[in-house]
Order: C-alpha cells, then sequence, then structure tokens
C-alpha cells in the first residue's frame, strides 16, 4: 500500500470534493454510470478507491441485499466515513485494502467500478490485471469520472503533491491497457459528463 497516498487521503476526507452529497449536477453523470455498468439487483460488485461512499450507497442500492458490494479504499480516514454511510446495509463490506491486495472470493465479480481512482494506482497495467482475476467472465469494469480527462489530469498536476503524477491515460494507451489485460473496450467517453470507460472480458 502506497503510504504517503493514503496519508494525503486521510487528510481530504472532510474536503468539498470527497464530502459534499450528490445533488442535480451529479444526477446524470450517475445515470450514466448505472446505466453503463449494466447493474442489477443480485449483482457482485468491486469499488476500489470507494473514498467516503458516496457511490458506495449508490451502489449498495441497486445491487440490494441479494447482492453484495466490496468497498475498499487504502485511508483509514476515507474507510471508516464510507463505513459510517452504510451501516445497516449487511451486504456491504469496507475493507482497508489497496484494490491490488484484495483476494476475491471464489465466485468473482459481476462488476468492478473504478470511480475516480484510476489515476492514482502506482501501476496501472498491474491493478487491471488484478481486477480483471476478480471479474466473473462476462462481468463488466467501468472506469468513471465525473470531470473530463482533461480536468482531472490538469487538476492533478497543478496539486504539487503526493497525486501530481496520476494521470489519466491518453486514449490509445488505455486500449492498449485494456487489450492487453484481456478486456474488449465497448465504450470510451470523455465529454461534459465527464470520462466513462466500459470494458468487458469475453464469456468463458
Ligand atoms: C479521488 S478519491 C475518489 C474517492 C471516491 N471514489 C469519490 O469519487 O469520491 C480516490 C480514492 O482512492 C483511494 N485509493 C488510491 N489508491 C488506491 C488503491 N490502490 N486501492 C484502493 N483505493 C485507493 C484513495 O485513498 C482515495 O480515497
Amino acid at each position: 500500500m502506497n503510504r504517503a497516498k493514503a496519508e494525503f487521503f486521510d487528510a481530504q476526507v472532510a474536503a468539498g470534493w470527497a464530502a459534499e452529497e450528490y445533488g442535480d449536477t451529479e444526477r446524470p453523470k450517475l445515470e450514466r454510470l448505472l446505466q453503463q455498468s449494466e447493474l442489477q439487483p443480485g449483482h457482485w460488485v468491486l469499488e476500489p478507491g470507494c473514498g467516503t461512499g458516496r457511490l458506495s450507497e449508490v451502489l449498495a442500492q441497486v445491487v440490494g441485499p441479494t447482492g453484495h458490494l466490496v468497498a475498499t479504499d487504502i485511508s483509514q480516514g476515507m474507510v471508516t466515513a464510507c463505513r459510517k454511510r452504510v451501516a445497516g446495509l449487511s451486504w456491504v463490506r469496507v475493507e482497508r485494502l489497496a484494490v491490488e491486495d484484495y483476494h476475491a472470493p471464489a465466485i468473482g465479480f459481476d462488476r468492478v467500478v473504478c470511480h475516480q481512482v484510476f489515476p492514482h494506482f502506482d501501476d496501472q497495467p498491474a491493478a487491471l490485471a488484478h481486477m480483471v482475476k476478480l471479474l466473473k467472465p462476462a462481468g463488466v469494469l467501468t472506469v468513471v469520472h465525473f470531470m473530463p480527462s482533461a480536468v482531472i489530469n490538469d487538476t492533478h498536476r497543478k496539486a504539487g503533491t503526493v497525486v501530481e503524477k496520476d494521470m489519466l491515460p491518453p486514449p490509445e494507451e488505455m486500449r492498449r491497457m485494456i487489450k492487453q489485460a484481456g478486456l474488449e473496450l465497448e465504450t470510451l467517453a470523455d465529454d461534459e459528463l465527464g470520462y466513462l470507460l466500459k470494458a468487458r472480458l469475453p464469456s468463458a
């Protein structure tokens, strides 16, 4: 686990970008994410980098008690905030873990949702390869940001902190990484609703 990044995010738990409730601006972005993820009740979902759990709560409501959500984050502060938010939802587990260190139950996941975390993986191809191992055949992985990649990358570049080199790769590199990981790319949007990549593991 990258301790410097974990400490950086610990200090961000109460920041607006991490803690403010979703409102009207996020609604169409959330709708696109849910529609593209093809999320259904009963699904098993892995959410790396859950932060304070705003999306975890939404995902948990969609999969419902017949499903299962595992939310992980490297920051103890984020994990504590997320656990508080999903308290009482018995089908949700929140773990303090880098997703690269998470080992799946035998059943695997129907969906992996990387919301605003992909740039922060230290070794993006390795993280992708690991997440693919956690997916069921025909499972879907999404990489989602509520801002376009140019804004995300610019924000990180100017941060002057431990995240300053954390970038969403350009489209050609992302396509190559997705293919190398054994996934089939179905959607790559980078527009006013933000960044959304959807890729599927072929059926067994
Ligand atoms: C920009 S925040 C996004 C949080 C949340 N998804 C949101 O949109 O509000 C990125 C989060 O990913 C976590 N993170 C970074 N690298 C991680 C990794 N390798 N595995 C799991 N979580 C990670 C950070 O601690 C941080 O909480």
